[in-house]
């Protein structure tokens, strides 16, 4: 059986891949600090999960112990946070990186998957963005993504290793209650809290150059963003080496879309609130999916409608929005 560590393993997108792994007839190692990572998602589920910080190697290379591959998606993800202190993001995205890249190189351990982020891409009018466009991110989280691509890039052609960086695009949705997104700077769960509060929730400018005036992203459910590091996986099983790709769904939705579809979901018409535009958003970001579709064999299969359903059962449950 296939040994795999799963770096982040306890958030929400990490306990997604771990439990498709799992089901896949890898065995599973999580690894977690716990900063952002909850118990209810690995406690009865994962059998085999270390408390540890990816910036002590110690821990690491313990951690390492009989593993074959390693899926790294530990990291601090607040745009915001990133732009007042960016050097808590250097410091822990290329640090982490660079640590567990270090622990990897010295127990000849030579598979990696990545988690990246659309992020790394320059403002652009384009109908959808691939992933040879250009790269000048907006944030400092962006810089720290590329900057972990660029390395993995670097390692893996000296070292030989096999690595792919997934470029998720915006995650929605949960396929467990428990394994639900308690991100607070995400638009779903940000909706849900200003509706547990009583509140309208925010809309962060409605003076985009888009037909309704609203930022438009690509939404792609968390299920889909599993099932691509699974196809991921067996790629860097192959030997390939270093690899980027988008993973989004292809379409785009714009803020007002989403919370009209979240209000038929919870069955009560939302009333937003237009404020004032967030530093650094860009008008539309929409993957191509051209290149993993072809190159890897995987598509996005959830709606829109299923990402949201699924999302408010885990909110219903666990009030995670709150
Ligand atoms: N959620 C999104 O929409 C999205 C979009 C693009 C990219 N990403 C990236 O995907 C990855 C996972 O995102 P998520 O939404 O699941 O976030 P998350 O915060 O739920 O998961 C990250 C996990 O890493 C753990 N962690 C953080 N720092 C650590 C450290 N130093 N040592 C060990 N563990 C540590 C946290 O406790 C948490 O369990 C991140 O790298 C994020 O940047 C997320």
């Amino acid at each position: 059986m296939k040994r795999v560590l799963v770096v982040g393993g306890a958030g929400y997108i990490g306990a997604h891949v771990s439990w498709v792994l799992q089901n896949s007839g890898y065995k599973v190692r999580i690894l977690d600090d716990f900063s952002n990572g909850l118990k209810r998602r690995v406690d009865g589920i994962f059998d085999d999960v270390v408390v540890g910080d990816v910036l002590d190697r110690e821990s690491i290379i313990n951690a390492l112990s009989e593993i074959d591959s390693v899926i790294h998606l530990a990291a601090k993800k607040a745009v915001g946070e990133s732009v007042t202190n960016p050097l808590k993001y250097y410091q822990h995205n290329v640090g982490g990186t660079l640590n567990l890249l270090a622990a990897m190189s010295l127990k000849g351990v030579k598979k990696l998957v990545f988690s990246s982020t659309a992020a790394v891409y320059s403002p652009s009018q384009k109908d959808s963005i691939a992933e040879e466009d250009a790269t000048e991110p907006l944030s400092p989280y962006g810089a720290t993504k590329l900057l972990s691509e660029n390395l993995i890039r670097e390692v893996s052609k000296a070292e030989e290793m096999s690595s792919v960086s997934l470029r998720y695009f915006n995650v929605v949705g949960s396929s467990k209650p428990e394994f639900g997104d308690n991100s607070k700077d995400n638009l779903v769960p940000k909706v849900f809290a200003a509706i547990a509060r009583g509140e309208s929730p925010e809309i962060y400018g409605d003076d985009y150059q888009t037909p309704d005036g609203t930022c438009i992203r690509d939404y792609i459910h968390v299920e889909d963003i599993a099932e691509a590091h699974l196809s991921a996986l067996k790629a860097v099983e192959r030997g390939q080496i270093a690899k980027v790709y988008n993973v989004g769904s292809g379409s785009g939705y714009s803020v007002l879309e989403m919370i009209k579809q979240i209000s038929r979901t919870i069955g009560t018409e939302l009333n937003p609130k237009v404020v004032g535009r967030r530093d650094r958003d860009t008008p539309r970001l929409i993957a191509s999916t051209r290149k993993i579709e072809s190159e890897l064999g995987w598509k996005p299969k959830s709606s829109l409608e299923e990402m949201i359903d699924s999302a408010w059962a885990a909110e219903r449950k666990y009030g995670i929005g709150v």
